[in-house]
């Protein structure tokens, strides 16, 4: 039986604990075999707020959490500048497990094809069930292309809401390591500034919410 999908694998009962378990043991794409850790999200299961990057990094597979190597370090920073605490978010990936090349004795990222995001998506849709987010943040193109379809362009339309029936409010931005790819240190704080901007209508957004009880 050749396996394409992550549903075959998820349990039958939807927490983010018994999922979390379930993705280890997760055979749906290729990608397992060279990783180290399923990376599960990581937030309060009653989060308002779900952020979606693209597949863990080299640090996320070997600690097995979510943004918490550079990219994950320059997120944080950017959600406490724009007043949200990284605690109170859910954050999450379009793929669990780290797709990578070796060069050397390193590990190169390597983008995940739309198979593996295809496969993998039964993880991502159990999340969202679980959490029902209230606004849901794509970080970047392979999250976007994910949740919003091929057609949508990060470049043109970041920064505002757009209707989708995953959740209420959904908005797409840049990934922080475009942030930390930029080419020299104006272009890193301007692509700084732009994330931070954005990041900033999500949380007057959250803010509208609580106020409107
Ligand atoms: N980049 C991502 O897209 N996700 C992580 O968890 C880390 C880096
Ligand atoms: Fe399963 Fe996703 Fe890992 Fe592929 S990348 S094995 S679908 S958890």
């Amino acid at each position: 039986m050749r396996v394409t999908s992550a549903a075959d694998f998820l349990p039958p009962e939807l927490t983010l604990a018994a999922l979390r378990e379930a993705v280890e043991g997760c055979r749906g794409c290729p990608l397992w075999a060279c990783a180290n850790h399923a990376v599960l999200g990581e937030g309060p299961e009653d989060a308002a707020v779900m952020l979606v990057g693209e597949q863990p990094g080299n640090e996320e597979d070997l600690t097995g959490r979510p943004f918490v190597g550079p990219a994950g370090r320059l997120l944080d920073r950017a959600l406490a500048e724009v007043g949200l605490d990284r605690t109170e978010v859910y954050v999450t990936n379009a793929v669990k497990h780290f797709r990578s090349e070796p060069r050397g004795k390193r590990r190169i990222h390597k983008k995940p094809g739309q198979e593996h995001i295809d496969a993998c998506r039964p993880w991502l849709d159990a999340e969202i069930a679980v959490v029902r987010p209230a606004v849901i943040v794509c970080l970047g193109a392979t999250a976007a292309r994910a949740l919003l379809g091929d057609a949508f362009r990060v470049t043109r339309a970041r920064g505002t809401f757009v209707p989708s029936p995953l959740a209420p409010h959904v908005l797409a931005t840049v990934h922080p390591s475009a942030v930390l790819r930029a080419p020299d240190s104006a272009a890193r704080r301007l692509a700084y500034e732009q994330f931070v901007s954005d990041l900033g209508r999500v949380a007057e957004r959250v803010r509208g919410l609580v106020e409107a009880g």
